[in-house]
C-alpha cells in the first residue's frame, strides 16, 4: 500500500508562479511515489472572503490551473473540501481534544491579535472564530483520510504541526484510531521574489500569473524592480529579482552563462527580463488553451470534482466510523 500525500490549496487569488514552484510543482512530483488526495479548501477562504461571487471564481480557477498543468484525475484524488461533509462533524469532534491554548499560540491568530494591539484596538476586534479554529478545520482535512505526509510550505508548518497534536490527543484517550502526519516542507518556497522584490504573494500585489495571457504577462515581467546598473556595468546575479526567477525556468546551461554575463557586464536588464518572458511564455503558454477552455465549462469540472469527492469519501467514511466508535458515540 502506497502512503498517503494529502495537501489543500486555499482558494483566495489566481494561482502564479510562486504558487507553481513553491507547492504545485513539489506536489506534482509525489504524484508517481504516493497516493495522492489534493483538493481546493474553500471553507478555508470563507475565514477571509465573504463575496460569493469571487469566492465561486476562485475555486474554479484553482482547479482549472491545476487540471491544466497537468493533475490526472485518474491519479489524483483531486476534489472540493465542502463536498465532503463529514469533515464538519469531524471538525467538531477534533475541537472537542483541542487544548484552546493551543490555539491561542497559532501564529495567524497571534499576528491578527497583534495587529489589533499595535492598533489600540481590543486583542479580538474582528477576529471571527472561524479564523480562530482553522488549525482545527485543517487538522481534520488532514486526519480524516490518514494522511502520512503534508507537502506544504514553510508558513503552514506550524498547522501540520498542530494536527501532529490534535491526533496524538485522540490516540492517547481512544487508542490508536488517528494517522500521525509529517510536514513535507519545500524550503525554496521563501527564495522566489515576486516583481518587488519581496517574496511573491497576493498579499503583496506583487505576482506573475501562471496562466496570464501573453501580453500581460510580458508586462508583468517588464516590471520586474531591478537596480540602476547599465548594461555594461557588472551585476550580481543573486541580487536580482529577475536571475532569481529565471534560474527557476531556465536550462543548466543557459543559467551558467547568463550568470558569467551579469558577472562580466554586458547584459542588459531588458534582455533578461525578454529572456525571461520567452521562458515562461514557453512553459506556461502551450497550457493557456487548455485553462480557458476548463474555465468556461463549469460543468466539467464540477463533474471532475465530484467524482474526486466521491473516492475521498471512501477513504474518509472508515476513518470517521472508527473515531466515532472509539469516542462512544455510534450505536
Ligand atoms: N491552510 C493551507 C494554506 O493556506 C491550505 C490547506 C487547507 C491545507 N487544508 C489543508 C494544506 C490541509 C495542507 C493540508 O495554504
Amino acid at each position: 500500500m502506497k502512503q498517503i500525500v494529502l495537501s489543500g490549496i486555499k482558494p483566495t487569488g489566481t494561482l502564479h508562479i510562486g504558487n507553481y514552484l513553491g507547492m504545485i510543482k513539489p506536489a506534482f512530483d509525489l504524484i508517481e511515489k504516493f497516493q495522492t488526495l489534493y483538493f481546493v479548501a474553500d471553507y478555508h477562504a470563507l475565514t477571509t472572503l465573504k463575496e460569493k461571487e469571487t469566492l465561486n471564481q476562485y475555486v474554479y480557477d484553482v482547479a482549472a490551473t491545476l487540471l491544466a498543468l497537468g493533475l490526472d484525475p485518474g491519479r489524483v484524488i483531486f476534489f472540493r473540501q465542502s463536498d465532503i461533509p463529514q469533515i464538519y462533524e469531524f471538525t467538531w469532534i477534533l475541537n472537542c481534544f483541542t487544548a484552546k491554548g493551543l490555539l491561542n499560540r497559532a501564529h495567524a491568530y497571534k499576528a491578527a491579535v497583534d495587529a489589533n494591539l499595535s492598533a489600540g484596538k481590543q486583542s479580538d476586534a474582528d477576529i471571527n472564530a472561524g479564523l480562530f479554529n482553522y488549525p482545527v478545520l485543517m487538522a481534520a482535512d488532514i486526519l480524516l483520510y490518514g494522511a502520512h505526509r503534508v507537502p506544504v510550505g514553510q508558513d503552514q508548518r506550524q498547522h501540520v504541526e498542530i494536527a501532529r497534536d490534535i491526533a496524538a490527543a485522540v490516540n492517547s484517550s481512544c487508542g490508536k484510531v488517528l494517522t500521525l502526519p509529517e510536514p513535507l516542507i519545500q524550503e525554496m518556497v521563501m527564495t522566489i521574489p515576486g516583481i518587488d522584490g519581496r517574496k511573491m504573494s497576493k498579499n503583496y500585489h506583487n505576482t506573475i500569473p501562471i496562466f496570464a495571457d501573453a501580453k500581460s504577462l510580458h508586462k508583468q515581467v517588464m516590471r520586474i524592480v531591478t537596480d540602476s546598473k547599465r548594461p555594461d556595468d557588472p551585476k550580481n546575479p543573486d541580487e536580482c529579482n529577475v536571475f532569481n526567477i529565471y534560474k527557476y525556468f531556465a536550462s543548466e546551461d543557459a543559467i551558467a552563462s547568463r550568470r558569467k554575463a551579469y558577472l562580466t557586464g554586458g547584459l542588459a536588464y531588458s534582455e533578461i527580463k525578454q529572456d525571461l518572458f520567452e521562458l515562461l511564455n514557453e512553459h506556461f503558454g502551450g497550457r493557456r488553451d487548455i485553462y480557458e477552455q476548463l474555465l468556461a465549462d463549469k460543468n466539467q469540472l464540477d463533474r471532475i470534482l465530484d467524482q474526486g469527492a466521491d473516492k475521498a469519501r471512501t477513504i474518509a467514511e472508515p476513518v470517521l466510523g472508527r473515531v466515532r466508535r472509539a469516542i462512544g458515540i455510534s450505536r
